[in-house]
Protein backbone atom coordinates (compact mmCIF):
# COMPACT_ATOMS: atom_id res chain seq x y z
CA UNK A 1 0.00 0.00 0.00
CA UNK A 2 1.91 3.42 -1.39
CA UNK A 3 0.67 6.70 0.85
CA UNK A 4 0.57 8.94 -1.76
CA UNK A 5 0.23 13.13 -1.57
CA UNK A 6 -3.36 13.07 -1.11
CA UNK A 7 -3.49 10.86 1.80
CA UNK A 8 -5.89 11.11 4.71
CA UNK A 9 -3.92 11.72 7.84
CA UNK A 10 -4.79 10.45 11.57
CA UNK A 11 -2.78 9.52 14.50
CA UNK A 12 -2.64 9.09 18.27
CA UNK A 13 -0.92 11.57 20.85
CA UNK A 14 0.20 9.87 23.66
CA UNK A 15 3.33 10.12 26.30
CA UNK A 16 5.07 7.91 26.39
CA UNK A 17 3.14 6.78 22.82
CA UNK A 18 5.67 3.86 21.63
CA UNK A 19 3.01 1.20 23.92
CA UNK A 20 -0.16 2.28 21.73
CA UNK A 21 -0.88 -0.56 19.62
CA UNK A 22 -3.72 2.00 17.61
CA UNK A 23 -1.23 2.25 14.68
CA UNK A 24 -0.91 -1.70 14.01
CA UNK A 25 -4.47 -1.49 14.08
CA UNK A 26 -5.83 1.48 11.77
CA UNK A 27 -3.19 0.69 9.31
CA UNK A 28 -4.36 -2.89 9.34
CA UNK A 29 -7.95 -1.36 8.32
CA UNK A 30 -6.58 1.46 6.43
CA UNK A 31 -4.57 -1.47 4.33
CA UNK A 32 -7.29 -4.20 4.19
CA UNK A 33 -9.89 -1.51 2.86
CA UNK A 34 -7.25 0.14 0.37
CA UNK A 35 -7.92 3.71 1.61
CA UNK A 36 -5.15 6.21 0.81
CA UNK A 37 -4.27 6.95 4.16
CA UNK A 38 -1.57 6.92 7.37
CA UNK A 39 -2.11 6.32 11.15
CA UNK A 40 0.97 7.61 12.60
CA UNK A 41 1.89 7.86 16.18
CA UNK A 42 2.82 11.41 17.87
CA UNK A 43 4.85 11.16 20.91
CA UNK A 44 3.23 14.55 22.45
CA UNK A 45 4.40 16.02 26.09
CA UNK A 46 1.96 17.03 28.33
CA UNK A 47 2.50 20.89 28.17
CA UNK A 48 2.36 20.88 24.51
CA UNK A 49 -1.08 18.67 23.75
CA UNK A 50 -3.01 21.96 23.45
CA UNK A 51 -0.37 23.34 21.15
CA UNK A 52 -0.06 20.10 18.92
CA UNK A 53 -3.95 20.01 19.03
CA UNK A 54 -4.16 23.12 17.60
CA UNK A 55 -1.59 22.61 14.96
CA UNK A 56 -3.85 19.24 13.67
CA UNK A 57 -5.99 21.77 11.08
CA UNK A 58 -3.06 23.73 9.90
CA UNK A 59 -1.27 20.35 8.94
CA UNK A 60 -4.58 18.78 7.03
CA UNK A 61 -4.80 15.97 9.61
CA UNK A 62 -8.38 14.68 9.66
CA UNK A 63 -8.08 14.15 13.18
CA UNK A 64 -6.71 11.99 16.29
CA UNK A 65 -6.82 9.83 18.71
CA UNK A 66 -5.63 10.77 22.29
CA UNK A 67 -4.37 8.32 24.51
CA UNK A 68 -2.56 8.55 28.43
CA UNK A 69 -2.48 10.76 30.11
CA UNK A 70 -3.85 13.36 27.63
CA UNK A 71 -7.53 12.40 27.59
CA UNK A 72 -8.82 15.16 30.24
CA UNK A 73 -6.36 17.92 29.00
CA UNK A 74 -7.90 16.90 25.47
CA UNK A 75 -11.37 17.54 26.79
CA UNK A 76 -10.13 20.82 27.93
CA UNK A 77 -8.30 21.88 24.84
CA UNK A 78 -11.48 20.83 22.11
CA UNK A 79 -13.83 23.49 20.61
CA UNK A 80 -16.83 21.14 21.18
CA UNK A 81 -17.38 17.56 23.41
CA UNK A 82 -19.70 15.80 22.87
CA UNK A 83 -22.35 14.23 25.50
CA UNK A 84 -20.53 11.18 26.28
CA UNK A 85 -16.80 12.92 26.65
CA UNK A 86 -18.72 15.59 28.88
CA UNK A 87 -20.19 12.64 31.44
CA UNK A 88 -16.75 10.86 31.33
CA UNK A 89 -14.93 14.21 31.32
CA UNK A 90 -12.65 12.83 28.83
CA UNK A 91 -11.87 12.78 25.66
CA UNK A 92 -10.12 10.21 22.94
CA UNK A 93 -11.07 11.19 19.55
CA UNK A 94 -10.80 14.88 17.72
CA UNK A 95 -12.21 14.95 14.45
CA UNK A 96 -11.05 18.44 12.85
CA UNK A 97 -14.67 19.63 10.92
CA UNK A 98 -14.29 21.24 7.63
CA UNK A 99 -14.00 24.97 9.74
CA UNK A 100 -11.32 23.88 11.51
CA UNK A 101 -12.32 23.73 14.92
CA UNK A 102 -12.03 20.27 17.57
CA UNK A 103 -14.56 17.76 18.01
CA UNK A 104 -14.10 15.77 20.94
CA UNK A 105 -15.76 12.29 21.53
CA UNK A 106 -15.06 9.46 23.75
CA UNK A 107 -15.44 5.78 22.32
CA UNK A 108 -14.24 4.13 25.20
CA UNK A 109 -17.99 3.13 26.60
CA UNK A 110 -19.04 2.49 22.87
CA UNK A 111 -16.28 0.09 22.76
CA UNK A 112 -16.91 -1.53 25.81
CA UNK A 113 -20.24 -2.44 24.94
CA UNK A 114 -19.59 -3.33 21.69
CA UNK A 115 -17.01 -5.70 22.86
CA UNK A 116 -19.45 -7.80 25.05
CA UNK A 117 -21.93 -8.24 21.97
CA UNK A 118 -19.41 -9.25 19.81
CA UNK A 119 -17.63 -11.85 22.00
CA UNK A 120 -20.99 -12.66 23.51
CA UNK A 121 -23.25 -12.95 20.65
CA UNK A 122 -26.40 -10.90 22.39
CA UNK A 123 -25.30 -8.96 25.94
CA UNK A 124 -27.93 -6.07 27.34
CA UNK A 125 -27.16 -4.70 30.68
CA UNK A 126 -30.55 -3.40 31.00
CA UNK A 127 -31.93 -4.29 34.86
CA UNK A 128 -28.56 -5.81 36.31
CA UNK A 129 -26.45 -5.51 39.02
CA UNK A 130 -22.77 -4.48 38.07
CA UNK A 131 -19.16 -4.81 39.99
CA UNK A 132 -16.76 -2.52 38.64
CA UNK A 133 -13.28 -2.81 40.13
CA UNK A 134 -11.43 0.51 39.84
CA UNK A 135 -12.54 4.01 39.97
CA UNK A 136 -10.04 5.55 37.10
CA UNK A 137 -10.59 6.91 33.67
CA UNK A 138 -11.11 3.89 32.67
CA UNK A 139 -13.58 3.33 35.37
CA UNK A 140 -15.56 6.21 34.32
CA UNK A 141 -16.40 5.08 30.90
CA UNK A 142 -17.50 1.82 31.72
CA UNK A 143 -20.14 3.47 34.39
CA UNK A 144 -21.70 5.69 31.78
CA UNK A 145 -21.98 2.56 29.78
CA UNK A 146 -23.67 0.40 32.32
CA UNK A 147 -25.93 3.50 33.23
CA UNK A 148 -26.60 4.39 29.54
CA UNK A 149 -27.69 0.35 29.39
CA UNK A 150 -29.88 0.56 31.86
CA UNK A 151 -27.97 -1.32 34.83
CA UNK A 152 -30.40 -1.82 37.85
CA UNK A 153 -27.22 -1.51 40.57
CA UNK A 154 -23.09 -0.58 39.90
CA UNK A 155 -21.03 -1.57 42.63
CA UNK A 156 -17.84 0.71 42.41
CA UNK A 157 -15.40 -0.96 44.27
CA UNK A 158 -11.98 0.85 45.01
CA UNK A 159 -9.24 0.64 46.89
CA UNK A 160 -9.04 4.63 47.58
CA UNK A 161 -12.87 5.10 49.01
CA UNK A 162 -12.65 8.86 48.22
CA UNK A 163 -12.30 7.93 44.40
CA UNK A 164 -15.04 5.79 44.43
CA UNK A 165 -17.46 7.78 45.97
CA UNK A 166 -16.53 11.10 44.19
CA UNK A 167 -17.75 9.10 41.09
CA UNK A 168 -20.90 7.85 42.50
CA UNK A 169 -21.57 11.91 43.16
CA UNK A 170 -20.53 12.45 39.73
CA UNK A 171 -22.50 9.61 37.91
CA UNK A 172 -25.66 9.41 40.55
CA UNK A 173 -27.48 6.58 40.85
CA UNK A 174 -27.16 3.61 40.32
CA UNK A 175 -23.70 3.61 41.45
CA UNK A 176 -22.88 2.30 45.26
CA UNK A 177 -19.61 2.38 46.34
CA UNK A 178 -17.83 -0.05 48.26
CA UNK A 179 -14.71 -0.81 49.57
CA UNK A 180 -12.14 -2.61 48.75
CA UNK A 181 -11.83 -5.05 51.41
CA UNK A 182 -15.66 -5.91 50.92
CA UNK A 183 -14.70 -6.52 46.91
CA UNK A 184 -15.95 -10.00 47.57
CA UNK A 185 -19.43 -9.05 48.69
CA UNK A 186 -19.93 -7.07 45.47
CA UNK A 187 -19.88 -10.26 43.37
CA UNK A 188 -23.11 -11.64 45.14
CA UNK A 189 -25.81 -12.08 42.17
CA UNK A 190 -23.54 -9.77 39.92
CA UNK A 191 -24.05 -10.72 36.41
CA UNK A 192 -21.07 -8.73 34.80
CA UNK A 193 -17.64 -8.23 36.61
CA UNK A 194 -15.16 -5.61 35.00
CA UNK A 195 -11.59 -4.98 35.93
CA UNK A 196 -10.41 -1.31 35.52
CA UNK A 197 -7.74 -1.13 37.49
CA UNK A 198 -4.47 -2.52 36.33
CA UNK A 199 -3.65 -5.35 38.69
CA UNK A 200 -3.04 -8.13 36.66
CA UNK A 201 -0.83 -6.81 33.99
CA UNK A 202 2.13 -8.81 33.09
CA UNK A 203 4.95 -8.01 35.44
CA UNK A 204 2.53 -6.24 38.30
CA UNK A 205 0.78 -6.75 41.43
CA UNK A 206 -1.67 -9.44 40.82
CA UNK A 207 -5.58 -8.81 41.16
CA UNK A 208 -6.63 -10.44 44.58
CA UNK A 209 -10.53 -11.97 43.99
CA UNK A 210 -11.99 -15.77 44.79
CA UNK A 211 -14.71 -15.86 42.46
CA UNK A 212 -16.72 -18.01 45.04
CA UNK A 213 -19.91 -15.98 45.36
CA UNK A 214 -20.55 -14.81 41.92
CA UNK A 215 -22.87 -16.80 39.84
CA UNK A 216 -21.66 -19.13 37.19
CA UNK A 217 -23.95 -17.29 34.17
CA UNK A 218 -21.91 -13.86 35.56
CA UNK A 219 -19.85 -12.19 32.49
CA UNK A 220 -16.27 -11.14 33.86
CA UNK A 221 -14.78 -8.56 31.58
CA UNK A 222 -11.34 -7.51 32.04
CA UNK A 223 -9.68 -4.56 30.28
CA UNK A 224 -5.73 -5.26 31.50
CA UNK A 225 -5.35 -7.48 28.13
CA UNK A 226 -1.34 -7.54 28.49
CA UNK A 227 -1.54 -11.15 29.22
CA UNK A 228 -4.81 -11.33 26.49
CA UNK A 229 -5.91 -14.47 29.20
CA UNK A 230 -5.26 -12.77 32.90
CA UNK A 231 -5.31 -14.96 35.76
CA UNK A 232 -9.08 -13.30 36.21
CA UNK A 233 -10.51 -14.28 32.85
CA UNK A 234 -8.78 -17.80 33.25
CA UNK A 235 -10.81 -18.04 36.85
CA UNK A 236 -13.73 -17.08 35.94
CA UNK A 237 -13.66 -19.70 33.12
CA UNK A 238 -13.05 -22.56 35.78
CA UNK A 239 -15.77 -21.27 37.43
CA UNK A 240 -18.27 -21.95 34.39
CA UNK A 241 -18.79 -17.85 33.42
CA UNK A 242 -18.18 -16.59 30.17
CA UNK A 243 -15.22 -14.40 29.65
CA UNK A 244 -14.39 -10.97 27.11
CA UNK A 245 -10.67 -10.23 27.28
CA UNK A 246 -9.65 -6.52 27.33
CA UNK A 247 -8.26 -6.75 23.83
CA UNK A 248 -11.74 -6.64 22.72
CA UNK A 249 -12.72 -2.93 23.72
CA UNK A 250 -9.67 -1.65 22.18
CA UNK A 251 -10.45 -2.98 18.88
CA UNK A 252 -13.91 -1.53 19.23
CA UNK A 253 -13.19 1.71 20.62
CA UNK A 254 -11.01 2.44 17.67
CA UNK A 255 -14.05 1.68 15.05
CA UNK A 256 -16.04 5.71 15.40
CA UNK A 257 -12.84 7.57 15.01
CA UNK A 258 -12.06 5.22 11.68
CA UNK A 259 -14.96 5.66 10.29
CA UNK A 260 -15.28 9.76 10.33
CA UNK A 261 -11.56 10.15 9.77
CA UNK A 262 -11.36 7.99 6.52
CA UNK A 263 -15.01 7.48 5.63
CA UNK A 264 -15.31 3.48 6.00
CA UNK A 265 -16.82 1.32 8.74
CA UNK A 266 -13.93 -0.89 9.96
CA UNK A 267 -14.61 -4.43 10.72
CA UNK A 268 -13.54 -6.07 13.97
CA UNK A 269 -13.15 -9.84 13.09
CA UNK A 270 -10.71 -12.92 13.76
CA UNK A 271 -7.99 -11.39 11.59
CA UNK A 272 -7.52 -7.82 12.98
CA UNK A 273 -7.71 -9.54 16.38
CA UNK A 274 -4.73 -12.04 15.64
CA UNK A 275 -2.88 -9.35 14.02
CA UNK A 276 -2.66 -7.03 16.96
CA UNK A 277 -2.81 -10.18 19.45
CA UNK A 278 0.53 -10.53 17.65
CA UNK A 279 1.83 -7.76 17.99
CA UNK A 280 1.08 -7.48 21.78
CA UNK A 281 3.57 -10.74 21.85
CA UNK A 282 6.25 -9.28 19.75
P1 LIG B 1 -7.13 4.58 34.29
O1 LIG B 1 -7.36 6.00 33.87
O2 LIG B 1 -6.41 3.76 33.26
O3 LIG B 1 -8.37 3.90 34.77
P2 LIG B 1 -6.02 5.33 36.89
O4 LIG B 1 -6.81 6.58 36.91
O5 LIG B 1 -4.58 5.40 37.27
O6 LIG B 1 -6.03 4.63 35.45
O7 LIG B 1 -6.78 4.25 37.78
C1 LIG B 1 -6.20 3.05 38.12
C2 LIG B 1 -7.15 2.27 39.02
O8 LIG B 1 -6.46 1.08 39.44
C3 LIG B 1 -7.56 3.01 40.27
O9 LIG B 1 -8.88 2.67 40.58
C4 LIG B 1 -6.58 2.47 41.29
O10 LIG B 1 -7.05 2.53 42.64
P3 LIG B 1 -6.83 3.88 43.52
O11 LIG B 1 -7.89 4.84 43.12
O12 LIG B 1 -6.92 3.43 44.91
O13 LIG B 1 -5.43 4.39 43.16
C5 LIG B 1 -6.48 1.03 40.88
N1 LIG B 1 -5.28 0.37 41.40
C6 LIG B 1 -4.01 0.53 40.94
N2 LIG B 1 -3.15 -0.22 41.69
C7 LIG B 1 -3.90 -0.86 42.63
C8 LIG B 1 -3.62 -1.79 43.69
N3 LIG B 1 -2.37 -2.21 43.93
N4 LIG B 1 -4.66 -2.23 44.44
C9 LIG B 1 -5.93 -1.81 44.19
N5 LIG B 1 -6.26 -0.95 43.21
C10 LIG B 1 -5.27 -0.47 42.42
Amino acid sequence: MTISGKAIVAGVMGWPVGHSRSPVLHNFWLARAGIDGAYIPMAVPPDRLGEALRALPALGFAGTNVTIPHKEAAFAAVDEADGIARRIGAVNTVVVRGDGALSGSNTDAFGFVEALRSRLGTWSGTGIAAAVLGAGGAARAIVAALQDEGAAEIRLVNRTRGRADALCERFGAPLVAVDWHEREDALEGAALVVNTTSLGMAGGAPLELRLDGLPAEAVVNDIVYTPLETPLLAAARARGCRAVDGLEMLLHQARPGFAAWYGAEPVVDDALRSHVAVDLLG
